[in-house]
């Protein structure tokens, strides 16, 4: 299995709801780096991760919990043991639990001979964490509600990124609420509205994508990590068209005219000093899915 990462192209946060989480509006893009996922019948049912570094096992993983969550709904299903290579960065605001998870849902489905479809599966994706039915689905999306509520794109173009990957991961919840006490003592940026964004997609003008680039939750990432403005200013002096904060960060997403162009300025920033390491990735990219 394969589950993508996701950037947010756009991503508007509302008030704080009642029940803790934010109203979204996210324009989600999934990229071509991604996690492998092998699931095997097992005799207990257990998570492996490697690199292991800061991802938990078991149920605790949102693969096994999706692995359970499934097995309950549906009232079958063996053990399975499940192995992650991890190519998304942990705790970097790319859905990388969530794409595991995603992945899990659909080989555990085909392995248990499940007839599902893609709307049960986002069903059921949507309890264990508001980007699963995004890396379920892939491609472009407009994310509402939690981020959970999904209508595709039209986007007539390839987008090519760099990704600066940080030394330290960010907690979701604690960058939501970083931005609650921003908001509760000043007036942090706010995104325009996501119509922009759409008609550069639709456009298929990468330079017109780089300038509608916006992220409500990058004020509170770059408020916990200052670091992560020397990232985005060291991306675009050595090329980049625009940077921006990749959800809750601190993976900061440099889009840049061409692959040439990626390549170049994934070099320069690997130098740089602003970033534990680079990686390119392509866009759009398709959701979970069995390859090979
Ligand atoms: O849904 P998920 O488990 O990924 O969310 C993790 C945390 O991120 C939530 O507990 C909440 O603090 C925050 N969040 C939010 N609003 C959203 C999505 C997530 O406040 N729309």
């Amino acid at each position: 299995m394969q589950a993508p990462a996701k950037i947010n192209l756009h991503l508007g946060v509302g008030p704080l709801r009642d029940d803790g989480y934010h109203d979204l509006v996210s324009v989600f893009h999934a990229v071509d780096l991604a996690d492998d996922v092998v699931i095997a019948p097992a005799v207990r049912s257990s998570v492996t991760c490697e690199p292991a570094d800061g991802v938990p096992s078991g149920t605790d993983n949102l693969a096994g919990a999706a692995a359970a969550a499934l097995r309950r709904r549906r009232k079958t299903g063996s053990p399975v043991a499940i192995s992650i290579t991890k190519r998304i960065p942990v705790a970097g605001g790319m859905a990388g639990g969530s794409a595991d998870a995603a992945a899990a849902l659909v080989g555990c489905a085909a392995l248990w001979g499940i007839e599902t479809t893609r709307g049960e599966l986002i069903d059921i994706g949507a309890e264990l964490g508001s980007d699963v039915p995004f890396a379920l689905t892939g491609g472009t999306a407009v994310g509402t509600g939690r981020g959970e509520r999904l209508s595709p794109v039209l986007s007539r173009i390839r987008l090519h990124w760099v990704l600066a990957l940080s030394a330290e991961g960010l907690s979701t919840p604690a960058v939501f609420a970083e931005l609650d006490r921003l908001r509760e003592i000043g007036d942090p940026p706010r995104v325009g509205p996501v119509e922009t964004m759409l008609a550069a997609l639709a456009g298929g003008d990468a330079a017109a994508v780089a300038a509608a680039l916006g992220n409500d939750l990058q004020a509170a990432a770059i408020s916990l990590q200052p670091g992560l403005r020397r990232t985005l200013r060291a991306g675009v002096a050595a090329g980049a068209l625009a940077g921006v904060v990749s959800g809750s960060g601190p993976t900061v997403a440099l889009l840049c005219a061409d692959a040439e162009s990626a390549a170049a300025v994934a070099a320069e920033l690997a130098g740089s000093g602003t970033c534990r390491s680079v990686r390119v990735a392509t866009g759009p990219a398709p959701g979970a899915r069995v390859v090979g």
